[in-house]
């Protein structure tokens, strides 16, 4: 039986929270919804921190559960707010935008169905940041927030009787500003909605000797969380580490500063490489070693850099969820080495928790998705869906197939490509699920992904791309070429066209 739900906790005040926050209210069936955001305000990954504290010590090939563990408790009774000195730890709360970041997602594809950005179509960071706080104004959602409040815990509270249903319970930390303290408490719902983002907590591969090279010469090596400027740079010899979005916009800004050629180290062709790199780039290949007795960093090539004043890790997030209370729940949420969900569905659901969701997790388009979901699941739990959740079974299945077939295919499980029509199949599952409101008009409308957006995803592009062929290769695209042999004609990987979300 499906439990009752008419309480819902949202965990997250960026865009995810903001359209879930809005379809919960449109749906006028539910008695209580909150949405606890640990900053000052909504926003999300789009809030600009212009001055980035100090991180941590980076911490080469560690997983997010070492990196960003569970905060420590206060062993008090919660049930009322208990005021405890501010913590201390580090909890990834910043973000990475820097000065001049600009969305690379046409905004009519970006934005919410019913509201646009103020323009397009790559508008100045602070224009998704704007539209996200207006968001949650427009829809009079604004009122479910409680700010600085971090939700530190999430346990499964069991039913208080034979039949009955569990419920969630949420230890939230709030920092007063004026009084310097951490204040804690409990809530407890029917319902929770995980809408925390994926992009806080940076990723640093292992490589040998970084460690080393990492404590002896402080400072040397960052990752791209909180670079902001090229400024900082001026005259000085980087490399950066990848060639997606950031290392892509990171390298580039950093030609008009640094000492040149600016390294850039990538693993694969990036989505906007052509055959050679830009004026004042040099492409290097993955590093092999950093030896940390002579400062040198040495690349698979067998070629060397010394005397590189700053090495910037461009290589992305990792998924954490430290609230996550495994122990009291059961069972883990997320799997680190096949990089998914444990027992997910349809990257929203879960087969064995009825009352809890995720919004927000797959590589995809991204508000735009996040509504569909959003709206699912509004519709699922107030009961009013058009179509119910495959069985179980099904559900497992579902599971089991993709994890089977993305790794065959070399591809990450929460990774939906756009050129194969993907998006389009998934979104029209989360549209079937919602069905329309009810004939009052309770409940959002799950919109079309009309002409005009696809039309804008396929042909508005803030970076030109090389031609390439239908089978993914450029003119005289060629490697492994030896001037002694023939030449050899390798394929390069086909990325999907939004492979850079
Ligand atoms: C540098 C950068 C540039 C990007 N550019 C684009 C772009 O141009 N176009 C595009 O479509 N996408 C872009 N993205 C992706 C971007 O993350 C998404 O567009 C979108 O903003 C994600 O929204 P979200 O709500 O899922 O996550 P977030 O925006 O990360 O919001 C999650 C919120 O949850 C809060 N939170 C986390 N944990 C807790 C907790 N325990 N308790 C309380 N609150 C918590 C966080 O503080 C945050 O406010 C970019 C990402 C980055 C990092
Ligand atoms: N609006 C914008 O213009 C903008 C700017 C910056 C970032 N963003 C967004 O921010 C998000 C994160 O982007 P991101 O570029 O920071 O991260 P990312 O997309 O995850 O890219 C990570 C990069 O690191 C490389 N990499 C990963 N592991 C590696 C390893 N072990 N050794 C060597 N290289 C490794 C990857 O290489 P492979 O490609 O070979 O995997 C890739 O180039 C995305 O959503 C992106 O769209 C947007």
């Amino acid at each position: 039986m499906a439990p009752e739900i008419k309480s819902v906790a949202i965990i997250g005040a960026g865009a995810a929270g903001a359209v879930t926050a809005a379809a919960f209210k449109a749906e006028n069936y539910y008695d209580r919804v909150k949405v606890f955001e640990r900053r000052e305000s909504a926003g999300g990954s789009w809030i600009y921190d212009a001055d980035p504290r100090p991180h941590p010590p980076l911490q080469p090939g560690k997983l997010a559960e070492d990196v960003d563990p569970p905060l420590k408790i206060p062993d008090l009774d919660l049930r009322v707010p208990k005021a405890v000195p501010p913590n201390q730890q580090e909890r990834y709360s910043q973000t990475p935008v820097y000065n001049n970041l600009t969305t690379n997602v046409p905004h009519i594809a970006m934005s919410f169905s019913d509201r646009t950005f103020a323009y397009g179509p790559f508008p100045p960071h602070y224009i998704p940041r704007q539209y996200i706080e207006d968001y949650f104004s427009h829809h009079e959602t604004d009122r479910f927030l409680s700010l600085n409040t971090t939700v530190e815990d999430v346990s499964k509270i069991p039913p208080t009787e034979k039949g009955g249903q569990e419920r969630w319970k949420l230890t939230l930390r709030k920092y007063d500003p004026l009084r310097h303290i951490d204040l804690w408490w409990e809530e407890s719902f029917d319902a929770v909605i995980i809408a925390t983002g994926h992009y806080s907590v940076p990723y640093i591969p292992y490589v040998k000797g970084l460690e080393e090279y990492v404590q002896k010469y402080p400072g040397r090596v960052i990752h791209s969380k909180p670079y902001r400027s090229p400024h900082i740079y001026t005259s000085k010899r980087v490399l950066v580490i990848g060639n997606q979005a950031s290392g892509h916009d990171i390298s580039n800004e950093l030609v008009t500063t640094a000492r040149l050629p600016v390294n850039q180290s990538r693993r694969s062709p990036g989505l906007w490489d052509g055959d050679f790199p830009p004026a004042g780039i040099e492409w290097k290949p993955v590093v092999e070693e950093y030896i940390a007795s002579t400062g040198r960093i040495l690349f698979s090539d067998g070629t060397y850099l010394d005397d590189i004043d700053t090495v910037i890790y461009c290589t992305g997030y990792q998924v954490s969820f430290p609230f996550w209370n495994a122990a009291h729940n059961g069972r883990e949420l997320w799997d680190p080495k096949d990089k998914k969900l444990i027992k997910g569905y349809w990257h929203t659901f879960f087969q064995d928790f009825k009352n809890l969701a995720i919004i927000g997790l797959p590589r995809t388009l991204t508000f735009r998705s996040f509504e569909y979901q959003a709206i699912a699941l509004s519709r699922l739990w107030s009961g009013r869906n058009k179509v119910d959740l495959p069985r179980l079974e099904q559900q497992e299945k579902w599971e089991r197939d993709r994890l089977e077939s993305k790794k065959r295919e070399g591809k990450r499980f929460h990774d939906i490509p756009w050129d194969d029509g993907e998006t389009f199949a998934w979104l029209e599952g989360l549209f079937e699920i919602a069905g329309l409101g009810t004939l009052k008009g309770d409940g959002m409308i799950p919109p079309v992904l009309g002409k005009e957006v696809v039309w804008a995803i396929e042909h508005l592009r803030k970076y030109p791309r090389p031609e390439r062929g239908k089978d993914g290769t450029m003119a005289g695209d060629v490697e492994g070429a030896d001037e002694d042999k023939d030449w050899v004609l390798v394929e390069k990987t086909k990325k999907d066209s939004l492979a850079f979300i």
